[in-house]
Parts: structure tokens; sequence; C-alpha cells
């Protein structure tokens, strides 16, 4: 029979830590609710220690996530742990998950203290972990650059300690994958009291191995696998979720292993975490990009015509994108609207039903068919918009090849008063964004705009997502319309929404999304 492995899911810390993947705490907690959906046993919420706003984050994860166990990294320092705690001690499973480097370069460069001083600070974070929580994960970060030995026996030590997960990183994305399953099989034959906790294993993506090598680590005995949606994470990134559990699920044949996840959310978790990071799903990505499943050469399209399996190993249902339904259109009625949401993976009251049906008719009477895309883009990461402060009202934009662009905008504030300015700039969507800061008054800086179709067509409506900064914070936005120049103008206005909705909650404090450098 197949062996059960667990699947440890880090979007929210070690994906949302990469530059340009910051979440505010609702989308967070949005993110986290689709976790939950998708069965991962573990997810790992943050960094505690990192800020208040990061702190805040994970508390309010632990506080409505039931199913799945719910992490905070705490480096193996006391203060690290008491914030962990704090942040951690209302979840259903609570876990602390404390760290330190174990390789030379790390002991003597960055930490600057000897094995023996690592050893002990390892198995002291442990302990004082234990006080506070009986699941206590620890990670000898760049462990696949430690000495086996050393790393077998600070294994030893901190699960005599008390610790019931011992993590196998491969920090750097380092290891090749028959190298990196003989390293779990070494420290599975060669840690006396191994039988007392689970080996775990967590790779990231330098050199484009992160998956093989955690597949590898699974075929050599880990017991859990730690990986993020998308394989976002720093650098090259982590394990993708998507790719390790089709992979388990499509070559169980070979592996012999599997996991609890529900595979039919893997596309929905995909398109969340896409929408609210601002982060694309590069097309020809594993899995779950936009060609994953696309056959455009005519022998493919032959096979798949006869048969399927000729060029399909899994199907798109099996994530959750389903194949060919009707076209919905402006004479849709609710009824089929709301079918279409729950064959979508959506489930909303009455009220949200009645919102969403209300948006669609607009759209369907521009647009002469509104796909799924069309649905999925209007909903994903709605229910982590917040408040607005500014809700855009009216807009006019003068551009050509002779003149400069200037534009007007108007917008509505929330105490009722409509603010109107008018800018000259490089370009519509510059000029336009200039009127904006007029209004909101702040020098904000764009650092990233993105525009794109939701589908193809030309009537496809147009997505748009920005980043914005101010005093070295960032926050995301993103944006919906027929029309791309409203697209991006929405986009702005919804991460100056997010701005000031996380001035106003944190008193001007740094905030979720802020970027810390980690380690001890
Ligand atoms: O990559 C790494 O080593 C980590 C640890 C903190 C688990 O993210
Ligand atoms: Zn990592």
């Amino acid at each position: 029979m197949a062996r059960t492995v667990q699947i440890f899911d880090t979007t929210l810390r070690d994906g949302e830590q990469a530059p340009g993947c910051s979440m505010n705490l609702q989308e967070k907690v949005e993110v986290a609710r689709q976790l939950e959906k998708l069965g991962v046993d573990v997810m790992e919420a943050g960094f505690p220690a990192a800020s208040p706003g990061d702190l805040a984050a994970v508390k309010a994860v632990a506080a409505v996530v039931k199913n799945s166990a719910v992490a905070g990294l705490c480096r193996a320092l006391e203060k690290d742990i008491d914030a962990g705690w704090e942040a951690l001690s209302k979840a259903a499973h609570p876990r602390i998950h404390t760290f330190i480097a174990t390789s030379p370069i790390h002991m003597e460069y960055k930490l600057k203290m000897t094995p023996e001083q690592v050893l002990e600070r390892a198995v002291a974070a442990v302990k004082y972990a234990k006080k506070y929580c009986s699941d206590v994960e620890f990670s000898a970060e760049d462990a696949s650059r430690s000495n086996p030995d050393f790393l077998c026996k600070v294994f030893a030590a901190v699960i005599d300690a008390g610790a019931t997960v011992v993590n196998i990183p491969d920090t750097v994305g380092y290891a090749i994958p028959a190298e990196f399953g003989n390293l779990v099989a070494y420290v599975k034959a060669h840690t006396p009291n191994i039988d007392r906790a689970r080996i775990s294993v967590h790779c990231h993506n330098d050199l484009g191995l992160a998956v093989a090598n955690t597949l590898s680590a699974a075929l050599a005995g880990a017991d859990q696998l730690e990986c993020t949606i998308n394989g976002l994470g720093e650098r090259a990134g982590n394990a993708a979720l998507e790719e390790i559990v089709m992979g388990m699920r499509t070559r169980k044949d070979f592996l012999d292993v599997e996991c609890r996840i529900d595979t039919t959310q893997i596309y929905a978790a995909s398109r969340l975490v896409s929408q609210v990071t601002g982060v694309r799903v590069q097309p020809n990505k594993a899995v779950v990009g936009e060609n994953a499943f696309a056959h455009e050469a005519g022998i493919h399209q032959h096979g798949i015509l006869a048969n399927r399996a000729t060029y399909e190993i899994m199907t798109p249902e099996s994530i959750g994108i389903p194949r060919n339904r009707m076209v919905l259109g402006k004479h849709s009625g609710r009824h089929a609207f709301e079918e279409r949401l729950k064959d979508l993976g959506f489930t909303l009251d009455a009220k949200a039903v009645d919102e969403f049906f209300a948006q669609f008719k607009v759209l369907a009477d521009k647009k002469k068919v509104v796909s799924d895309r069309d649905i999925e883009a209007m909903i994903v990461g709605s229910a982590a918009a917040v408040p607005e402060t500014f809700k855009l009202d009216r807009w006019v934009v003068n551009s050509g090849s002779s003149l400069s662009a200037t534009s007007t905008v108007r917008l509505l504030h929330k105490n009722g008063t409509y603010h109107e300015e008018v800018a000259v700039g490089d370009g519509p969507i510059d000029a336009a964004f200039k009127a904006i800061d007029r209004i909101v008054g702040k020098q904000l800086d764009l650092e990233t705009f993105e525009l794109g179709a939701v589908t193809g067509g030309e009537d496809a409506q147009g997505e748009a997502t920005v980043k914005i900064s101010w005093e070295g914070r960032r926050w995301n936005g993103r944006g919906l319309s027929t029309d791309i120049i409203e697209a991006a103008i929405k986009a702005y206005v919804a991460a100056i929404n997010a701005m000031e909705w996380e001035l106003s909650a944190t008193n001007g404090q740094r905030g979720p999304n802020v970027e810390e450098p980690i380690g001890v």
C-alpha cells in the first residue's frame, strides 16, 4: 500500500517573503482558507517576530483555520519563540517551527558560532518551544551543504529535546536529486531516535530541481514535503505544491506515495495566489500554466481526438479546470450564473451572488460571451478586497502621437466627497496615475505595472496589476475592465485603498507586508 506523506505549505511565509510577493492580512486569510480547502496538512502562516504586521497576520490565520496545523517560523531565539506563540496560541493545531543553520559556511560567516554552540542553541530553542507547544519542528538551515554526521547529531539531540519534525532544507537549491535522496536515507539510517520524529524536506529551485529533489526525498522515505503554490518563494522559488502533488498522483505506480490533497482545488489555489500577489503564472508552467493542457500541433490534436491519453498524462478536471461548458451571455439568468459559480468551486452567500450577478450583467452587455475565466477574474481575490477609501467615479484621457497625454480623474471618497484632478503625463496611464496621486496627496512610486487580457478575442477584458510603494512599504492592486485604461486606473485605486486601509489599521506602524531580512 502506498505510504502517505504530509504536505506542508509555506506560501504565506517563504512565498510571501520573496520580493514583490507581499500580501496584506485579508489576502493572507483568504489564501489560508483556500489552502485549508486544498487539504494541506500544515500551513506556515508567517514569521511572527519579523514585524507586528506579520504577527497579526499569523494570529488571524490561526483564528480561522481549523483542519490544518498552522505553523509560525521562529529563529532559535527565545524572543522569536515568544512572538511565535503569541501568534499561534489560539490555533486549533499550532506548530512552532524553529531553525538554525548547520552548514560550515553559515555557521562560520553568518552565525559566527562553533558547531557545538549551534547544537546547544538548537536544543535550547526546541526545549523552550516545547514549553508552549507539543508540536515543534526543527529545521537545519542549509542542511544539504552540512556535514551529514553533524546533521544527524543535531537531529538526534533536538528529537531528544522534543522535536516532532526534523526538516532538511536545500536552502540554496544546490542539491541534485539522487544526492538529496541519499541524504534523506542517510539521516534515516544514522539518527538513532529518528523513529520518534517525522523527516521533512524543503527545497529551493535555484537549479530548477526543487520538485525533482522533493520527489527523490519522498522516494527515500521523507514523511513531510514543504512547498508553495505556483512555486513562489525566494530567488528562483520553492518546490511547487501542484507539481509535487500531481507528480505523486500521476506516477504513484513508481513513487508509491500519496497525500491528502484535494487536487480539484489546485487550479483555484493557483489563481488566487497569482491574483493576490500580482505574480503571473508563466504560460508553460507545469500543471497550472495557461498552456499546460493546450494541444496546438496537428499531430497531437489528432492523437488527442483518438484517445486523450496519447498526449495527456493528467486531466484538466483533476486539478479543477472544467472542460467545455455552455457559454454564458447577456440572456443567461441568475440561476445559470449561480450554477456556474458552484461548478467553479465558489461557495457564496445569496447577497454575494446578487452582487456578482449584477457585475456579470454589466460585463455581458459589453462582451458577447462571458467565459469561466471572466467569472473567476471577477471573484477570485474579491474576499480579500479591503474597504474602499476611494472609488473611481469617472475619467477622461486625451493622448496621441503629436500631443502630451492629459487626464482628468474624479474619485469618490468614502466620506461622500468628490475629488477631481487634472494631470499631464508620459502616456495616458501615467497621466491618469499622476492625477490620482494629486487627489491622494502622496508621491507614490509605481514599482510594477502589468496588463494582460483575461481571455482571447477582441472584446476580451483587460486585467491590470500594479504594485505601488510609499516610504518603503508596498501594496498590490488589480483592476478589470473591457477598457484597458480603466483597468489600469482601477488597479491603481485598489492599491491605494490597500495602502489607506493598512495605514489606518496599523496607525502608521510597519505593516504585514514589510520585507525583513531573516537569519540568526
Ligand atoms: O530555505 C530554508 O532553509 C528555510 C528554512 C527557514 C526552513 O526557509
Ligand atoms: Zn526556504
